[in-house]
This record gives C-alpha cells, structure tokens and sequence, in this order.
C-alpha cells in the first residue's frame, strides 16, 4: 500500500474494536506497518477468548496491507515492553504509538466501586505511560546512535 505513512511502523493500542481498530485500519491503508495491540475485553474490561487484534490484521493483510497481532495488557510495565520489542523485532523500526487502549464504566460518582475506578485510571494512564516509557526509551537510543526518527504519539 502506498500513502502519508509509507515506510513507518505504528503501534495501536487497543486496536481491536472501535476507534483503535480504525487508526490501525487507515494508517495500514496509508502504508504503515502496523502492531495491532488489543488484549480482548469487553466494554467493562473482561477478558475474552476471542481475538479481535487478529481479526483486524486478517482484515489489514486482506487488503494488502502488513501488520501483526499483540495481546499484551498495555497497564502492565512488562508486557508493553513486549509489544514495543515486537514492533522494532518485527518490523525494524518504531515510528508511531497510539495510546488508544481503555474503557470506561458508565456510573456515576454516586455509584462508581473503589475496584471500578481503579480499573479505569489504571487503564488510562499506566496503560499510556508503560508504551511510551519504553517507546521512549528506544527513540532516545536511536538518536544516540545519530538515528532520528519522526516520531509521533497520540
Ligand atoms: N467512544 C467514545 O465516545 C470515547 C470518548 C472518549 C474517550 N474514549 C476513549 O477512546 C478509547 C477508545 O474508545 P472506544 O470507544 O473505541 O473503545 P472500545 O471499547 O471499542 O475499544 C477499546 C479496546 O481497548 C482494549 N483494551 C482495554 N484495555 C486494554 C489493555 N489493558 N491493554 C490492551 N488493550 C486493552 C479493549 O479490548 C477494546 O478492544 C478508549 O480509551 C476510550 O476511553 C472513547
């Protein structure tokens, strides 16, 4: 596939349904060569056996387009240290992290669980800062070695 992403590798987090899956699907349909991270929960954050990052590189590949299927939890340090690992091992390179992976309860205040608020800011902000740290981490590296990258991250 050719486009504005021709060349560059993204990473989408959560990139199994809804808004993540459509990044994945238009950046792969502007060229890049995408990690389609999703670790397959539903909206309240169960697990389930299924899995929705494979179906969308199935439906990247399909089109023509290169990327491969992660299901790490991107809250948990280690494992989002896996999925940037796997971009760089897997594609050569990281350019692009969308942090798109979360869920949030439909409650209010009134009626929100200690447990649920819990899920919800570990979620949203360790889920975003482990990918970024190590993310960082590579890009600071590279431009040790006199590599740059364009980076981005959403
Ligand atoms: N849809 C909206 O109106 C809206 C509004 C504001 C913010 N958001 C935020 O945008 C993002 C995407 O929303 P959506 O509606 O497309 O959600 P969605 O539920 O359709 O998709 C989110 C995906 O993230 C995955 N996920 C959840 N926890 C994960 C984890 N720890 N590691 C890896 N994957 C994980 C889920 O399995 C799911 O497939 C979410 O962070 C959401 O909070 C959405």
């Amino acid at each position: 596939m050719t486009g504005i992403c021709e060349g560059r590798v993204a990473i989408v987090t959560g990139a199994g349904r809804g808004l993540g899956r459509e990044h994945a699907l238009e950046l792969a349909r502007q060229g890049a060569k995408v990690v389609v991270n999703d670790l397959g929960t539903t909206l309240n954050g169960v697990v389930e056996a299924s899995g929705p990052a494979r179906d969308v590189v199935e439906l990247i590949r399909a089109e023509g387009g290169e990327a491969v299927a992660n299901g790490a939890d991107v809250a948990d340090f280690d494992q989002a240290a896996g999925l940037v690992r796997q971009a760089i091992e897997t594609f050569g390179r990281l350019d692009v992290l969308v942090n798109n992976a979360g869920f949030v309860r439909d409650r209010m205040l009134v009626n929100t669980s200690e447990e649920e608020w819990d899920a919800v800011i570990r979620v949203h902000l360790k889920g975003h800062f482990a990918p970024l740290r190590h993310a960082s981490e590579y890009w600071r590296s590279e431009a040790k070695a006199g590599r740059t990258h364009d980076a981005r991250v959403d």
